[in-house]
């Protein structure tokens, strides 16, 4: 089972910022996971929340920032005074340190009220083929199925997963339908037969955010392939491998 930075290592540097990729690095890992967002004009941001206060010295919607505002903003002090220069990254920045660093990144679309999701799928598939991202280091997810929808004409050739709190009835008939590698579902909901049928019918099953080994010590038993965990040193330290 992989184990996943989630916003990078999000307990151990601000989340979705370098510092956390570089954290993740340190700590042998082979994924992260990131959200993603549009600014105002249009440029691809690493952050999740719909506004900026939480994690930065900023205040607003985000999509009211053009990428000139949004740069100065302090993504560090919040989380500790040390990481004052951190700044809120542009997707491609982020995905350009992570090929440096050999880092593999799932890519979370994230959509709010009054988002448009085919435009923030359009620039991040025009990124991907402008830099030349390697298709196999990169797992698109969302919790917006038109997202995945989107992207399944536009990156056919990126695995894409489907976010889920609980898994619904018709799980299968989803990921058919949108052509899904996994299914990414909140861990804490998750039944060993849930599981077994997802791994029966061919797909990957992905967990957030689990930040708790025992809480999931029987997870790779089960078949989970991955999982999002804000604490991967503590794993580490009770000896599970990074995978
Ligand atoms: O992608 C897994 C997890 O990140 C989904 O929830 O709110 O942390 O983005 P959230
Ligand atoms: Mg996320």
């Amino acid at each position: 089972m992989i184990l996943c930075g989630h916003r990078g290592v999000a307990s151990l540097a601000p989340e979705n910022t370098l510092a956390g990729l570089r954290k993740a690095a340190e700590l042998g890992l082979s994924w992260v996971e990131i959200d993603v967002q549009l600014t105002k004009d249009e440029k691809v941001v690493v952050i999740h929340d719909e506004k900026v206060n939480r994690c930065s010295d900023g205040k607003g919607k985000l999509r009211k920032y053009a990428w000139d505002e949004l740069r100065k903003l302090d993504a560090g002090s919040w989380f500790d005074p040390a990481f004052a220069q951190e700044r809120i990254p542009k997707l491609k920045d982020y995905l350009a340190l992570a090929r440096e660093l050999g880092i593999r990144v799932n890519v979370e679309l994230k959509v709010y009220d009054k988002d448009d999701a085919g435009r923030l799928c359009r620039k991040v598939s025009k990124l991907i083929d402008k830099h030349g991202v390697d298709k196999d280091s990169l797992l698109f997810s969302s919790f917006d199925p038109d997202c995945l929808r989107y992207l399944q004409v536009l990156q056919p050739e990126v695995p894409r997963g489907l976010l889920v709190e609980h898994i619904p009835d018709d799980w299968q008939q989803q990921l058919e339908q949108l052509e899904c590698a996994a299914l990414h579902c909140n861990y804490r909901y998750l039944s060993r037969e849930q599981a077994e049928a997802v791994k029966a019918a061919g797909y990957r099953l992905h967990c957030y955010t689990a930040n708790t080994p025992d809480k999931v010590k029987d997870f790779p038993a089960w078949g989970v392939d991955m999982l999002f965990t804000d604490k991967p040193q503590d794993y580490l330290d009770a000896g599970w491998s990074a995978g």
